[in-house]
């Protein structure tokens, strides 16, 4: 397959990966970062503020950089199927991947708890959709059973190269500003993205002396395992994508965080939907989970703990709104319907 667009292309001689690796792609990554002053100036302006859009990508998440490399790793090795454990966008891309891969796919999710768009993604791409009686941990725990017992392969974020592809968004990000932001503000649920994001500054800074940002992991307030810094056994928040109480990659994400000089914090559900609409209204839609590191940084913000002035800020947006359509739908009251005629229109038009 001729792998000219997505991320393996442009990166490969920077990640690490064995040779067996295969070519595979969806023309994934090279996502915008888009400015946006009027939000900079809603928080007090005097700071550049930036929205790396991932939802952009091709399966509507981030998580493509990651399973575009799991996936062709575990190809090139000779696996024929793949699993993971999801909150939904994970088995989207997943899916999708294997699809392009000529792998088989199963995804198990929590049941009752994934957003309608990832479901089914997933069902759409074909892969063989499973859910349990229990949380994503739950899930977890039993796909990583299934693959000391069975010939498939993980592409969960344990998988060291989802990590590898991932970090990738760091680079683009120091590429197109032409060094490291001040800080980065990200939301995190199994922990794997800001270990990532943490490796790819990491390493550029070192090849190229690009500078460091300080990280702001964000938690939602129910499932905030490593703010509290213990397992949250029944995490509960209306960001399904990070409705995570036993972070796998939780030890590295603080060490990132310590090292990075920043912090990771919780924000209660109504913080993230009133960042999701602040997105919205600058025309950005992303998921809940998504918005959960502008939430954060508008937390810290308004506390005076955060000083933005003079500052260069990325907020990482990891998911398309249209993942997630539901949650929209249920806070807005029924639409107008009217007869096909301009009177009954007419009390729309000019309020
Ligand atoms: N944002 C979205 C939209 C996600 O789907 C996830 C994770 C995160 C943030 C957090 O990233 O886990 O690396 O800290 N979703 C996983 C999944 C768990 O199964 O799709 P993380």
């Amino acid at each position: 397959m001729d792998a000219s667009c997505g991320i393996l292309a442009r990166y490969r001689d920077w990640m690490d990966l064995p040779p067996h690796t295969r070519d595979l792609d969806l023309c994934e990554g090279h996502t915008p970062l888009i400015p946006v002053p009027r939000l900079a100036r809603r928080l007090g302006g005097g700071f550049d503020l930036y929205v790396k859009y991932e939802g952009l990508n091709p399966t509507g998440s981030f998580k493509d950089r990651g399973l575009v490399v799991a996936v062709a790793e575990a190809w090139g090795r000779g696996a024929q199927a793949v699993i993971c454990a999801s909150t939904g966008n994970t088995a989207a891309s997943a899916a999708a991947y294997a699809a392009r891969a000529g792998l088989r796919a199963v995804v198990v999710v929590p049941q009752g708890k994934v957003a309608l768009g990832k479901l089914a993604g997933a069902l759409a791409y074909g892969a063989r959709v499973v859910q349990v009686r229990g949380s994503f941990d739950d899930a977890l725990a039993l796909v990583r059973e299934a693959v000391a017992r069975f010939p498939i392969a993980l592409v969960n974020s344990i998988n060291p190269y989802r990590l590898e592809g991932q970090k990738t968004a760091a680079f683009e990000i120091v590429d197109a500003l032409g060094r490291a932001p001040d800080w980065l503000a990200i939301p995190v649920g199994n922990a794997g993205n800001i270990t990532a994001y943490w490796m790819g500054f990491q390493q550029y800074h070192q090849a190229k002396g690009t500078g460091l940002p300080r990280l702001l992991g964000v938690q939602a307030e129910g499932a905030a395992p490593l703010v509290h810094g213990r397992e949250v056994a029944r995490p509960e928040t209306i960001a399904t994508a990070i409705r995570i109480g036993r972070p796998a990659r939780g030890k590295e994400a603080l060490q990132a965080v310590q090292a990075s000089r920043g912090r990771i914090i919780a924000v209660p559900d109504e913080a993230i939907l009133e960042a999701q609409a602040w997105l919205a209204q600058e025309g950005l839609w992303v998921e809940p989970a998504s918005a959960a590191g502008l939430a954060g940084l508008v937390a810290e913000i308004r506390r005076g703990r955060l000083d933005p002035r003079g500052k260069t800020i990325v907020v990482v947006c990891t998911g398309h709104g249209l993942k997630d359509p539901d949650i929209v739908l249920k806070r807005h009251e029924a639409l107008p319907l009217i007869e096909p005629d301009l009177d009954a229109l007419q009390p729309w038009l000019m309020t």
